[in-house]
């Protein structure tokens, strides 16, 4: 089985030092609450200096926010990977299906939390604003419909999500925030130019 990772492809060793942290929270079989306060606090400290992810892993597209694979778990326990912001980018609105927590390391992104009525969607309160070194955690039980973007119109802004299972892979759905009508979907991951594990 092919493991991709940019640890092993780039030599990170803070990214290294994560996974092994991972894995050795995901042995001790927590609950979920307290496993992603955990693993918040890992992240914390992966995103707490900016010197590690390789430039191939950081590339923005013109157009399109990036997703790049930096690690999958062999066995879909979780996986690692890196949002890559252009300017001004944007999701749609979307949900996941399993915990998850971000971490951001260059800039700053803004997440919309949106919630379920009867008469579809509406938003759940003001946009939340993470900061460089900040981590915040989404779980299914609390609400995990989102919207993100990329807080600045000038610049590229770069988090680290992990969530748990392997999410490119994941059938989720996006949502129309005026109908509240859900289509499924696969994320998928972007290509890495220039990188073979
Ligand atoms: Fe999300």
């Amino acid at each position: 089985m092919q493991t991709t990772s940019a640890a092993q492809g780039a030599g990170s060793t803070e990214l290294e030092r994560f996974i092994e942290g991972m894995n050795g929270l995901l042995a001790r079989e927590l609950d979920e609450p307290v496993l992603l306060q955990q693993v918040a606090n890992l992240l914390k400290g992966l995103v707490s200096r900016d010197d590690w992810l390789p430039e191939a892993f950081a590339r923005p597209h013109p157009r399109f926010y990036q997703q790049y694979l930096l690690h999958a778990d062999p066995l879909a326990r979780f996986s690692v990977v890196s949002f890559v912001w252009g300017p001004g980018q944007e999701t749609p609105v979307h949900d996941h299906g399993v915990w998850g927590a971000i971490g951001m390391l260059r800039g700053e992104e803004l997440s919309q939390c949106w919630r379920q009525v009867p008469q579809g969607l509406v938003m759940d309160g003001p946009p939340r604003r993470l900061r460089t070194g900040q981590t915040m955690v989404l779980s299914v039980a609390a609400g995990d419909i989102h919207q993100v973007s990329n807080a600045f119109e000038d610049r590229v802004s770069i988090s680290i999500h992990v969530y748990g299972a392997d999410i490119g892979r994941q059938r989720r759905h996006v949502f129309d925030p005026g109908t509240g009508v859900a289509k499924e979907f696969v994320s998928g991951y972007a290509d890495v130019a220039g990188w073979r594990a």
